[in-house]
């Protein structure tokens, strides 16, 4: 018949010609049921025959508008087919900065042990960074070529030069029995190589309580470092000063790199200097309002870059900051 062939021909090329064609041959008033309607003058011997026939067009209808109806449904906008087994473009996964992933492993270890991580600004004041810490007035420290100072209206301001501000900000605000951690970014005015940086990042440690002793501090440092380095790391204490410990020490762990054979990160010489500490002194103690006679403590303070240094034995402070995809995607397996 003539709406067979019509049917057959119909060109469906987009949603709009789809719902044309369907309202044409499927919707309410379509021309399927005009024949249907014809059905009635027909002789009632071929009705049965003349039926079958207008059913086949009406499946004819209906099995066109549903392919075609498919084929838009997976064809875009452009036209073009679509591929639904194609795979797809990658993802590329980010990496997290070796300083964060080294900053993570220090809290969960100190967490382990009952420590919690305090925070303290940036920006700091002489009394937090200095005079609290039991800095003399003339100390060197203070000197123009350590510290980047600011002015910030009335108050000379300075970067914080280490974060042992942050111990006295602890003890000022808490009371003690206090144990705590406060990882965060230092500055210092220094030219930039591959051993030093005009900023790094500290972990500072303290912990204040009754009967306090430096063997605590020996054996806490001792755990630290096999926890971070394995069990077979050491770690050697050498005497050292800072106004703000008495006695005080710098701490080398033994290199995990060359394991004491001598590499150039730890300079051939088998240890590595990652941290100063030493037993609070009791100026510090009393300048934030805590009873020396009462309490004792320790403190350390450890460079983040040296122990990311031996941990992934990346050989130039440069490289933290530098962005470089090169060195941070080496990383993605680190997560
Ligand atoms: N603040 C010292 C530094 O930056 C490290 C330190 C912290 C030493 C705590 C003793 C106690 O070098």
């Amino acid at each position: 018949s003539a709406i067979e062939e019509d049917i057959k021909a119909y060109e469906i090329k987009d949603a709009a010609s789809l719902e044309k064609f369907r309202i044409e041959f499927l919707g309410s008033k379509n021309r399927i049921k005009d024949l249907f309607a014809l059905l009635k003058t027909v002789p009632n011997e071929e009705k049965r025959a003349v039926g079958q026939l207008i059913n086949g067009v009406k499946v004819l209808a209906e099995t066109k508008f549903n392919e075609q109806k498919e084929v838009l449904e997976n064809t875009s906008e452009e036209g073009e087919k679509l591929d639904f087994s194609r795979p797809g473009d990658p993802l590329e996964v980010g990496s997290r900065h070796p300083i964060a992933l080294v900053r993570s492993e220090i809290i969960e270890i100190f967490n382990r042990i009952g420590f919690s991580v305090s925070e303290g600004p940036e920006i700091e004041d002489d009394w937090h960074n200095f005079s609290a810490l039991n800095f003399p007035p003339e100390h060197p420290a203070r000197d123009m070529q350590d510290t980047f100072f600011i002015e910030k209206g009335e108050n000379e301001m300075a970067l914080r030069t280490h974060t042992s501000s942050v111990q006295v900000r602890v003890m000022e605000n808490g009371e003690a029995p206090i144990r705590t951690i406060s990882p965060g970014r230092v500055y210092r005015n220094e030219a930039i190589s591959a051993r030093a940086h005009c900023f790094f990042h500290q972990v500072e440690g303290l912990y204040i309580d009754k009967d306090v002793s430096f063997a605590d501090l020996k054996q806490t440092l001792l755990y630290f470092a096999k926890e971070m380095f394995g069990e077979k790391a050491q770690i050697r204490l050498r005497p050292s000063y800072f106004p703000f410990t008495e006695p005080s020490a710098e701490v080398d762990v033994s290199c995990t790199i060359c394991s004491g054979k001598g590499c150039n990160v730890c300079k051939y010489t088998g240890w590595l200097e990652i941290l100063g500490c030493g037993m609070v002194d009791p100026n510090v103690l009393e300048a934030s309002n805590i009873d020396p006679k009462e309490y004792s403590g320790y403190a350390f303070g450890m460079g983040i870059e040296r122990i990311a240094q031996l941990k992934y034995r990346v050989n130039d402070l440069r490289l933290y900051s530098e962005n470089d995809v090169r060195f941070l995607k080496q990383f993605t397996s680190a997560l």
